[in-house]
C-alpha cells in the first residue's frame, strides 16, 4: 500500500487548481440510470470513488467512456465523460460493490423509478458513525414504492411507476435528497421534499436534472418541488468546484503560512468555513481566477466551530480545522453534531502531539506550539488528510499509512502541495 512522507516547516507559496466536487461528480454519474440517452460531464475529478461508481453503473448497463487528453490541457484539467445507460440489464446492486462506497446505496432511486424495481445491498457500517437509510426507504415510500428488507438488501418496487408524494425529511440528509429528487423526477404528479439538504451539490444536481428535461424548483432552500416528467434525455453539464478540497488547501495555507492561490475555486460554495479561516489569522480575498489564502507573521487564533449542514460549517471540514487548531494560541471547542464517531482523527493527532480532550460530540482543542512528526494513518478520507495538514506545520518526518482513503477524494495531493513547496512524496508499495 502507497504511504506519503512528509517534512513539515515549508511555507506554502503558488497556485493550487481546485478539481471538480466528487460530492456532486457521484449523483451526477448516478443520475445517468434516468436516460436512455448520453449524459455528458466535465470537470469530472481523477478520483478512486469515480472509477468505483464507473464498476457499480457498469454492472447496471450503463456504457461509459472517459475524453482523451485535448491540446493545452495539463494533467490538472478536470476529466470529461460520457456515460449512456441505454439498456439497464441488471436492477441489482450487490453487497460487494455498495459495501465498498455507501453513495452507491443512491442508485435504488433512479432504478425504481425507471424499471420499477430495484435490489440494493444496504450499505453496512462506516467508520464514521452509522450512517442508516431509514430516510431514503420512508422517502420512496411516500412515492409510491413498496420496500422490504431481505437478506441484506433492500427491495424497492413500483411495477406500474413512482407517484408524486409528499417528503418531510426527519432531518437534513443529502443523500436522501439526491435520492428522492432524482425518483421523483420520473414519477407521476408533483413531489415536495421538505427540510431538503441545501447543499452546493443539491443545486447543480438539479441543475443538471434540468438539463435532462426535468421540471424541478427550490432546490438549494430547504423545500423541492418536482413535477414528474414521462422521461429524460441526455444532457452536457459542467461539475462545480469541489468546495471541501478548497477549505481543506486554505487551511493547509492558514497552517503553514504562505500565500497560494486556490485556481477555479468559488468562495460563495463556502462563506462559513472562510469567514471562521478569518477569524482564525487568514487573509482571504476574492480574486478573477478564484481565492487567494494568505497569513504571514501573525499566529493562528483559537475558534470555536459547530458542524452544521449547509450553508452552516461542514462537517467533511471538521478534521482539518482541528488539525489547523491544535497549533493555535489557546483553547477552542469543536462540536459535531453531524455523524457522532467522526473523531477517528483525534488519536492520531495526538501522537503528533496535538492536545486534544474528547468528551461525547466535543473535542477541546488546546493549542501547542509545535508538533513533531511520527508515522500515523487514518480511516477516512478527511481524517486522513488532517493528518497532511499537521505534518506539514510539524517538525520532521510524519508517514501516512493508508493512502487510500485520501485518493478516494483528493486528486494528486502530493502534486498539488509539492508545486507549492511543500516537502511531500509518495512512497509506492
Ligand atoms: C453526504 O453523505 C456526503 N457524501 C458526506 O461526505 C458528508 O459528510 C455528508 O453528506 C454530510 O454533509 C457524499 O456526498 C457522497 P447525510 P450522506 O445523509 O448523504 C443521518 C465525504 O467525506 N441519516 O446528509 O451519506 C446520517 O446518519 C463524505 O466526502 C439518517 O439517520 O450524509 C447523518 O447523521 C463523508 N438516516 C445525517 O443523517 C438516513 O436515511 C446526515 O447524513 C440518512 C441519513
Amino acid at each position: 500500500m502507497d504511504r506519503i512522507r512528509l517534512r513539515g516547516g515549508a511555507p506554502l507559496e503558488g497556485t493550487i487548481p481546485i478539481s471538480g466536487a466528487k460530492n456532486a461528480a457521484l449523483p451526477l454519474m448516478i443520475a445517468s440510470l434516468l436516460t436512455d440517452e448520453t449524459l455528458t460531464l466535465e470537470n469530472v475529478p481523477r478520483l478512486r470513488d469515480v472509477q468505483q461508481l464507473f464498476h457499480i453503473l457498469s454492472n447496471h448497463g450503463v456504457d461509459w467512456s472517459v475524453e482523451g487528453k485535448r491540446a493545452g490541457q495539463d494533467g490538472m484539467s478536470g476529466q470529461t465523460i460520457h456515460l449512456c445507460a441505454r439498456a439497464i440489464v441488471d436492477t441489482t446492486a450487490p453487497y460487494e460493490l455498495v459495501s465498498t462506497m455507501r453513495a452507491s446505496f443512491w442508485v435504488i432511486g433512479p432504478l425504481v423509478a425507471r424499471m420499477g424495481v430495484a435490489r440494493v445491498s444496504l450499505p453496512g457500517g462506516c467508520a464514521i458513525g452509522t450512517r442508516p437509510v431509514d430516510f431514503f426507504i420512508q422517502g420512496l415510500q411516500q412515492l409510491g414504492a413498496e420496500i422490504e428488507i431481505d437478506q441484506g438488501y433492500a427491495i424497492a418496487k413500483a411495477p406500474n411507476g413512482l407517484k408524486g408524494g409528499r417528503v418531510d425529511l426527519p432531518r437534513v440528509s443529502v443523500g436522501a435528497t439526491h435520492t428522492l429528487m432524482m425518483a421523483a423526477s420520473l414519477a407521476k404528479g408533483e413531489t415536495l421534499i421538505t427540510n431538503a439538504a441545501r447543499e452546493p451539490e443539491i443545486t447543480d444536481l438539479a441543475a443538471c436534472l434540468t438539463a435532462m428535461g426535468a421540471k424541478i424548483e427550490g432546490a438549494g432552500t430547504p423545500e423541492i418541488v418536482i413535477q414528474g416528467v414521462d422521461r429524460l434525455s441526455g444532457a452536457r453539464h459542467r461539475v462545480l468546484p469541489d468546495r471541501i478540497e478548497t477549505g481543506t488547501y486554505a487551511m493547509a495555507v492558514a497552517m503553514t503560512g504562505g500565500d497560494v492561490t486556490l485556481d477555479h475555486a468559488r468562495a460563495d460554495l463556502l462563506s462559513a468555513p472562510l469567514s471562521i479561516l478569518e477569524e482564525a489569522g487568514a487573509e482571504i480575498t476574492n480574486t478573477n481566477r478564484g481565492i487567494r489564502v494568505r497569513r504571514n507573521g501573525a499566529g493562528i487564533r483559537a475558534v470555536d466551530v459547530t458542524t452544521e449542514p449547509f450553508p452552516g460549517f461542514p462537517t467533511d471540514l471538521q478534521a482539518q480545522f482541528m488539525a489547523l487548531m491544535t497549533r493555535a494560541r489557546g483553547t477552542c471547542r469543536i462540536t459535531e453534531t453531524i455523524f457522532e464517531n467522526r473523531f477517528m482523527h483525534v488519536q492520531e493527532l495526538a501522537r503528533l502531539g496535538a492536545k486534544i480532550h474528547l468528551d461525547g460530540q466535543v473535542a477541546t482543542v488546546e493549542g501547542v506550539d509545535q508538533l513533531r512528526g511520527a508515522p500515523v494513518m487514518a480511516t477516512d478520507l478527511r481524517a486522513s488528510v488532517s493528518l497532511v495538514i499537521a505534518g506539514l506545520a510539524a517538525e520532521g518526518e510524519t508517514m501516512i499509512n493508508r493512502v487510500y482513503h485520501l485518493d478516494r477524494g483528493f486528486e494528486r495531493l502530493e502534486d498539488k502541495l509539492g508545486r507549492c513547496g511543500a516537502d511531500i512524496e509518495r512512497i509506492s508499495g
